[in-house]
């Protein structure tokens, strides 16, 4: 679909956007109307029920398949039948190693899908995967992330953004430096575990696949699968209207979609479920990779930075590189003349690391509020003095001025939220019966991130109505329901009067549901083609006459430095015997733009908070070094904060209106609550306890004498 680009005037006059509609979806979705990837009663063409589809998974880190035997589960009541990589339909692009499953007999990790069984029932499915005999040769693997790893410098990192920058002589700098802070900060593993498990229900018909899936960009998975299947886009249709979470996970299609796909293939006419297993999930749909951040930090006395460097190791596979961009926030943080930031990845015989809520963000700005802490410390200064004294007059990375740099009015605010000014200065300087009693603060940032391409399409109805249309998609976040507010607001109408189509890859292009763009990119072009749709129609349309228009950059991207900035306070106490943290109070305070809807931003933003309260206290995946395999594999295991860990959590905002970003005056709010949040809550724990961790997450042996 061709569509003339259209950049859209500011939004001057608003009624719906700042109000907290109600979820659009949200009856659907507590009374279990909402259906889900494969929960859509999909039927072939003469009533075929669905076959349902199990993977069976590589136990050797690297090596390759000599036979699928898959005798035994053939034999077994209700198995159809068991694709393997010589028999599976083949691939007319395999260089995304990832994705190009069942080409040849490589295995690249432990966990990698090496055949898939249909089924009459998923029970038997499941069965027959038992069944099938995998024989595997192993070769010699590297999967430990360890010190002495190998690592290389990719070409650039997460988001396309710069692998190294230097500016002055940092190490000249930090060598002079009067106060200093030399220390390694590690994140470990860390694996989103969004409600609903991935999941595809797929059908081929013999011209058009149709896929119904979990996935936070429909018009990108077509888009990717599409040419790898041999297929023209248009042959491929993509459905999502709701997806059980995502977190990143679901960003970009992983090879239980492709699986899905080729299965279904080899059935023509007969839908194919699949329902990865939450076990599964920590193999086959990305995770964070762990990283080991190397922070230097020299000041003047007074807490002047002078010198950062900040020199980020993080692991990729050799499968497919993935680049965490963990020292790409230290580029913006804080002024400082002479700075560096490097990035090197270990290329290890493992899953492909992938997006997880604020990649590089969220481990980055661990390392560096850590350290930022210490050199408070050090300096003999508040925290959150110290980094008032260190605010930049501009972008420290590009120069430009900032488009609404508002980290100093959060930290004031946050501060006389929490009573900060009580605090005692010294750490273990409180305590209360058998717990030490401690606070602490840390910054939080995300760029202002707009998706080009975006398009949408509106068409008048009757009765004063309008239908809204884009390939977007609603991960649970409320885009449903802010895409509304602003369609409404940009065609003048209530927001009864807008019907929303989205979620849908037949519908005008809408970019991934990743990097906190989405009511950002999707949001412009729905204001763009209103506004169109007012100029070619008027104010009383006749029914049925439509515009699409595609979204010219609104955003002064190249003019000016656009992020976010927040600040996050956390009281914590650790108990003097068992070492065991608990979190009583964490508060949040953000300049994100304006807010379009109260209710799901603050929802939006809590779960960060809480997403990094786990990370602070729980989240470590284990990889096993001798197998490859990670051995937290469930949610026993793994562990993620449930209700008994969260306790006074808020979290609040700047009134605040970003015209440089979006025609609505507001910027992404998805990822930034993540954060900043671990290093506060490490923070916190230093000064109940005066034992400093570098090494997520916090667990109770880390304060045992
Ligand atoms: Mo989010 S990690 O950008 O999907």
């Amino acid at each position: 679909m061709t569509a003339d680009q259209v950049t859209p005037e500011p939004l001057r006059s608003t009624s719906s956007i700042g109000t907290s509609l109600l979820r659009r979806d949200g009856v659907e979705k507590v009374t279990g109307d909402a259906t889900y990837a494969v929960e859509h009663p999909v039927t072939g063409p003469a009533g075929e029920p669905p076959l349902h589809a199990w993977l069976v998974t590589s136990t050797v880190a690297r090596g390759r398949v000599v036979a699928v035997d898959a005798t035994a589960a053939l034999a077994h009541a209700g198995v159809v039948s068991v694709v393997d990589h010589t028999s599976a339909p083949r691939l007319a692009d395999t260089s995304d190693r990832e994705l190009a499953i069942l080409q040849d007999d490589a295995i690249a990790f432990r966990g990698q899908i090496v055949a898939i069984v249909l089924a009459e029932t998923s029970e038997s499915a499941r069965e027959g995967a038992a069944l099938v005999h995998v024989e595997q040769e192993a070769e010699p693997h590297a999967a430990a992330f360890q010190e002495d790893s190998p690592t290389y410098a990719p070409e650039s990192v997460n988001g396309g953004s710069e692998t190294d920058t230097l500016d002055g002589d940092p190490d000249e700098a930090l060598a002079r430096a009067l106060v200093t802070v030399d220390a390694t900060y590690t994140t470990p593993h860390e694996h989103n575990n969004p409600m609903e498990p991935h999941a595809a229900t797929a059908l081929w018909d013999g011209e058009r696949l149709t896929l119904h899936d979990s996935t936070q960009g429909p018009r990108p998975v077509r888009g990717t699968l599409a040419p790898m299947l041999g297929l023209a886009e248009e042959q491929v249709r993509v459905l999502a209207p709701y997806v059980g979470g995502g977190f990143g996970s679901k960003g970009l299609p992983h090879a239980p979609e492709m699986a899905v796909a080729l299965a279904a293939m080899t059935v023509p006419g007969q839908p194919v479920r699949l329902a990865v297993t939450r076990q599964q999930m920590f193999a086959l749909t990305g995770y964070r990779t762990p990283t080991r951040s190397h922070v230097r930090l020299g000041a003047h006395p007074d807490g002047r930075l002078e010198a950062l460097r900040h020199d980020a190791v993080t692991q990729s596979s050799r499968v497919k590189e993935f680049a965490e961009q963990a020292a790409v926030p230290a580029r913006v943080m804080y002024a400082a003349p002479h700075r560096a930031t490097t990035h090197r990845v270990a290329e290890l015989d493992v899953p492909v690391p992938s997006w997880m809520r604020a990649p590089g963000e969220m481990p980055g700005m661990y390392a560096q509020e850590v350290a930022v802490d210490e050199l408070a410390l050090h300096a003999g200064l508040d925290p959150v003095a110290l980094r008032v004294r260190n605010e930049p007059d501009v972008d420290p990375d590009t120069g430009n001025p900032w488009g609404n740099r508002r980290l100093v009015e959060c930290l004031r605010r946050g501060a006389e939220r929490f009573g900060w000014a009580d605090r005692p200065t010294g750490a273990r300087a409180t305590v209360d019966g058998e717990w030490w009693v401690g606070t602490g603060v840390a910054a939080s940032t995300y760029p202002m991130l707009w998706m080009p391409g975006n398009i949408a399409r509106v068409r008048s109805l009757d009765g004063g109505r309008y239908a809204v249309a884009i390939a977007a998609t609603d991960i649970g976040t409320g885009a449903r329901t802010v895409l509304t507010q602003i369609a409404a607001d940009a065609l003048g109408c209530p927001p009864e009067a807008i019907d929303l189509d989205m979620a849908d890859s037949d519908l005008p292009f809408g970019s991934v549901a990743g990097g906190s763009s989405g009511t950002t990119s999707w949001g412009t072009a729905i204001v763009a083609a209103a506004q169109q749709f007012r100029a070619d129609h008027g104010e009383h349309p006749d029914p049925g006459v439509e515009t699409t228009a595609a979204s010219g950059q609104y955003a002064d991207m190249d003019g000016h430095a656009l992020h976010s900035f927040g600040a996050v306070f956390c009281e914590a106490r650790v108990h003097r015997y068992t070492g065991e943290v608990r979190v009583p109070r964490l508060l949040g305070v953000y300049s994100v733009g304006r807010v379009v809807n109260p209710r799901t931003a603050r929802s939006q933003l809590l779960g960060g908070l809480v997403m990094g309260l786990s990370a602070a206290l729980h989240e470590e995946g284990w990889r096993d070094p001798r197998t490859g395999h990670t051995v937290t594999q469930d949610l026993a295991t793994y562990h993620v904060a449930a209700h008994a860990d969260v306790r006074d959590i808020d979290a609040e905002w700047l009134d605040d209106i970003d015209e440089l970003s979006t025609p609505m005056g507001s910027r992404g709010i998805g990822e930034i609550g993540i954060v900043g949040t671990a290093a506060a809550v490490a923070n916190a724990t230093y000064h109940a306890t005066g034992v400093r961790v570098r090494d997520l997450p916090l667990t109770a042996d880390h304060f045992l004498e």
